[in-house]
């Protein structure tokens, strides 16, 4: 089975209009209330009441920010997510208008405070980071994208004119602003580097990459929450989007509700469970698809790739936001490729031997091992591997795609422990110095167990100094902690 067929199938949405009696129309999402039961968090919602409202917005924008960057942010499951798919299954069968509307209060209001939350969660911490790295030009785009949002999210949660289509549209616009994101940053720690280098200012590394660990964290959180919430509630409303057409007029049970039976199949008979950006699919189709993507890059560099052994004895499918694991496995590969390749060059190999990957499935883990032969390294250097911006590749140019180059941002190893981690697994890397390395990545089983794992910026961090940045498990909420 095909990736490419599958998001082909995905996209093709029944745009037939859902019909509700006396309902919601297209557009708007319903929630049950007793699912978002962290939307109306006691402190949040009481001094929602007790503001002004945004006339006075600009004069107390400090005091508002503090206030959200207390709060704790609220650490979700998977099971949460599929909770509420479930809720609004019952209400759309039940076609019941009431709750339908209260599930959209809910939703949005949930969101809106959690986003305010998470945003000044990060803009409070960027505050205690060196002068020089927050004067960067980069940062500070970074920063007033983060400050634009915050003001935008206060903005609809003090407006009249609050309703699903505005917030969705809200959603993609903050979306797209923070695209750039991984680039900008690393320019700017990049720059703030040199500039270390060429004063007699002490560039922290560790400190730096506990931070960016926390920061590149919670905009893994962000985005999934928000991209998930878009999809999930076209999905809602537009049907469940692999409803077999030819079959839709004389199939009453999906006709009702539109995805009775949530489990569908496609055209090509392809079984998918997908809910936003939540996808139950195969670990090692995923593999396979990343595997190929990186070939094609290896073969422009090298002319040449390894071979991919995949070790599988059962078909394991996973629950999972898939376009964490396709990073993950992409980047991974990607790494194995290039030592791989290097070494068939030093060592005038011409066979480069193959990448082996070993999937099985236990009671609580799914475990992925994704190993080369290129000549590992010496253990000291693993703790390198995962520092930010650290690489022993010429860096890219400005501006460059990520996602088409090699290596050489130093951002594929950190960056896909995060994925990893986000939803309590880990990711783990074994080397044997003049044989190979070994990277296991490790996911959850259970969708109770798939939880966020999130930076808090309360109460340790606002006392601590960016020198002695370091972590407990205070700093962090949810999942299991490991950083
Ligand atoms: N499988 C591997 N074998 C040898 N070295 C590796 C392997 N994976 C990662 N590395 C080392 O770790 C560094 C950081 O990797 P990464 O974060 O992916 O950044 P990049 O690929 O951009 O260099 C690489 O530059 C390389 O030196
Ligand atoms: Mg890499």
């Amino acid at each position: 089975m095909n990736l490419s067929i599958l998001r082909h199938a995905k996209n093709k949405t029944n745009n037939s209009s859902f019909k509700v009696k006396n309902g919601v129309k297209n557009g708007n999402l319903i929630i049950r209330k007793s699912n978002f039961r962290l939307a109306t968090a006691a402190n949040t919602q009481t001094w929602a009441t007790t503001i002004n409202g945004p006339d006075n917005f600009k004069l107390n924008r400090t005091d508002y920010m503090k206030h959200y960057a207390n709060i704790q942010p609220h650490s979700l499951s998977i099971k949460d997510m599929e909770r509420f798919r479930a809720d609004c299954e019952t209400i759309l069968e039940n076609e019941c208008e009431v709750e339908s509307r209260i599930q959209v209060e809910n939703i949005s209001s949930f969101l809106v405070n959690e986003l305010l939350i998470r945003c000044a969660n990060v803009i409070v911490e960027n505050k205690g980071l060196p002068r020089a790295l927050r004067e960067n030009d980069h940062f500070q785009r970074l920063e007033a994208n983060y400050g634009q949002t915050f003001d935008e999210l206060f903005n609809f949660k003090n407006t009249n004119n609050q309703n699903l289509t505005n917030f969705n549209d809200l959603l993609r616009k903050i979306k797209n602003r923070h695209g750039s994101v991984i680039e900008d940053m690393a320019f700017a720690v990049q720059e703030y580097k040199h500039h270390c280098e060429d004063s007699s200012e002490n560039y922290l590394e560790k400190p730096m990459t506990k931070y960016l660990d926390r920061f590149y964290m919670s905009r893994i959180g962000i985005r999934f929450l928000i991209e998930h919430h878009l999809d999930a509630s076209t999905e809602i409303y537009e049907k469940f989007p692999l409803v077999d057409q030819e079959n839709e007029e004389n199939d009453c049970s999906d006709k009702k509700n539109g995805f009775s039976d949530s489990t569908k199949k496609n055209k090509d008979n392809i079984r998918v469970d997908r809910f936003g950006r939540l996808e139950k699919q195969s670990v090692s189709e995923i593999l396979e698809i990343c595997y190929e993507n990186a070939r094609s890059i290896c073969d422009n560099l090298y002319m040449d790739s390894p071979a991919l052994e995949l070790d599988i004895t059962e078909n394991v499918e996973s629950t999972y936001p898939c376009a964490h694991l396709e990073y993950i496995f992409f980047e991974i590969l990607k790494n194995a490729m290039k030592a791989t390749m290097e070494r068939c060059e030093n060592e005038k190999l011409t066979d480069p031997p193959p990448i082996k990957v070993l999937i099985r499935q236990g009671k609580n883990d799914v475990t992925i091992k994704i190993s080369d032969r290129a000549g590992g390294a010496p253990s000291c250097e693993i703790e390198k591997w995962f520092d930010y911006m650290y690489s022993t590749s010429p860096a890219p140019v400005l501006g460059c795609n990520t996602g088409s180059v090699m290596a050489g941002f130093g951002v594929g190893l950190p960056l896909s422990k995060l994925y990893a981690r986000f939803l309590s697994g880990d990711l783990d890397v074994q080397t044997v110095n003049g044989y190979g390395t070994d990277v296991y990545i490790y996911l959850k089983n259970k969708n109770l167990d798939k939880r966020e794992v999130l930076p808090n910026y309360r109460p340790n961090i606002q006392k601590k100094s960016f020198k002695k940045y370091g972590q407990t498990r205070k700093d962090w909420i949810g999942g299991d902690f490991k950083m």
